[in-house]
């Protein structure tokens, strides 16, 4: 019989996630030249780099934070805010922003409450925009998880929100 899978275990245990990270830096050596590696897998570990994991970094590795901060700020793929369950994805290349793309856009923000890059309050949303999907002639367009949504109402997108709980 196969061993359990720990992962949903380890997720709802953060200080076990610590101990984990702990036993990777250990496994790196404390070098600067590592620090993109295990900032790579802590955000594997724990979703995204909250300021606790930045601070718990810079100390095992005798880092200082701002070094940390500079690191992550540098590179894109670092996410700094937890994202939520499902990633909103609105098309503005030039198709969907010639046929309402940014309405769309603005009209998720308002609904949402958040701007680009941000996550709903309630968890359940990440905004961000992306360039085609390859659905222009159904223009706008935009994406939630793996699905695209096309000729989108942009004054009809709770419909579309309800769809995601
Ligand atoms: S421009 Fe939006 S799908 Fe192509």
């Amino acid at each position: 019989m196969s061993e359990p899978c720990v992962c949903a275990e380890l997720q709802e245990n953060p200080q076990a996630q610590f101990n984990l990270l702990h036993q990777i830096i250990q496994d790196y050596e404390k070098r600067e030249s590592n620090l993109i590696q295990i900032l790579h897998l802590a955000q594997a570990l724990f979703g995204y780099l909250s300021e606790d994991v930045l601070h718990f970094i810079g100390e095992e590795m005798d880092l200082p934070l701002s070094k940390v901060h500079g690191v992550v700020s540098f590179y894109s793929y670092f996410e700094t805010q937890p994202h939520g369950r499902h990633t909103i994805q609105v098309c503005l290349g030039t198709a969907c922003y010639v046929r309402g793309g940014t309405k769309v856009l603005d009209n998720l923000k308002k609904a949402l409450e958040i701007d680009i890059g941000e996550t709903s309050s309630d968890g359940r949303f990440t905004l961000a925009v992306k360039r085609c999907f390859g659905s222009c002639g159904l223009a706008p367009a935009i994406s939630i998880d793996a699905v695209v949504h096309k000729r989108v109402n942009p004054n009809q997108l709770q419909d579309i929100l309800n769809q995601y709980p």
